[in-house]
């Protein structure tokens, strides 16, 4: 477990210099299946990965679970290293930003839709942070999950964009039996509004089923079907459902080739979001 930024970046330069491939997977910790997927994965295709741990706190807004955000780093820490991650780099917040920075990393556009309309400083906080970690780390391949879809996107623009030497790897994403997409923000769930969860699941493949079975192309009908499925149980405070272009987030005229399903919604105390891809 390394704390600073210098022993961190030190040691991955001596791994590259011995002709070893880095591994990264950024995380905020509160470690689940869907992290150690992640974690194995790259454990599988590189010689040396490094997880992090750092609750960023540039990524929440005001009103968001900052202070609440789950924090369990004993257990994480045994979950990495069974998941086959070599270093754990765990930051304190004054070692990430010693100075209050002054530099932010705006991914334009990508950044303002969907969970941006709702969150509206989110992804510049998450875009400067894995900017951050990118310097950091060095030449390396980066796991995330697609479970946060839009982040997948505004991180792969970004590394693009600033010519990172990164190569911004997107994992399926991992769900329980009953569907739910795990979340680190599932243990907000009551054991009541668990039971009820899945239905985001089930709104998403409702919409994918008009695409694919019915033959449906106008997003209109598919974004009803998907707000049709969640309606019956009102527990949930819809946010957005949407069917979007995979790589510019948009919603077409009429739909064709590679398409995602977005929707998110609160439930209780966590706001869930969940996304399923589909190609016509
Ligand atoms: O997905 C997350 O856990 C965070 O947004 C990330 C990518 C680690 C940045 O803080």
């Amino acid at each position: 477990v390394i704390d600073t930024i210098a022993d961190v970046s030190a040691a991955l330069d001596v791994e590259r210099k011995e002709g070893r491939t880095v591994g990264l997977v950024p995380t905020m910790g509160a470690l689940h299946r869907g992290h150690a997927a992640l974690m194995g994965r790259a454990a599988d295709e590189c010689d040396i990965v490094v997880a992090t741990i750092f609750v960023n706190p540039l990524q929440f807004g005001a009103n968001e679970d900052l202070a609440a955000y789950p924090r369990s780093l004993e257990a994480d820490t045994e979950t990495a290293q069974r998941a086959g991650i070599d270093l754990l780099f765990v930051p304190a917040s004054n070692a990430m930003y010693a100075t209050a920075p002054l530099t932010s990393v705006t991914v334009d556009d990508l950044s303002r839709r969907w969970e941006g309309e709702s969150r509206p400083t989110h992804f510049a906080g998450v875009a400067t942070v894995v900017a951050k970690l990118f310097a950091i780390t060095g030449r390396c391949r980066a796991y995330f999950g697609e479970k946060d879809y839009q982040q997948l996107v505004v991180i792969r623009r970004m590394a693009n964009d600033l010519s990172f030497p990164v190569e911004v790897i997107g994992c399926a994403t991992e769900r329980d039996d009953d569907g739910l997409a795990m979340s680190s923000r599932n243990a907000y769930l009551t054991p009541d509004e668990r039971t009820v969860a899945p239905r985001l699941h089930q709104a998403l493949q409702a919409g994918r089923r008009v695409i694919q079975d019915d033959g449906v192309r106008d997003p209109d009908l598919v974004m009803k079907t998907m707000r049709e499925t969640l309606a019956p149980e009102p527990r949930f405070a819809l946010d957005y459902a949407a069917v979007v272009g995979a790589h510019d987030l948009t919603v077409p005229p009429v739909l064709a080739g590679e398409l995602r399903l977005l929707i998110a919604a609160r439930l209780g105390r966590a706001r869930l979001i969940d996304n399923l891809g589909v190609t016509v």
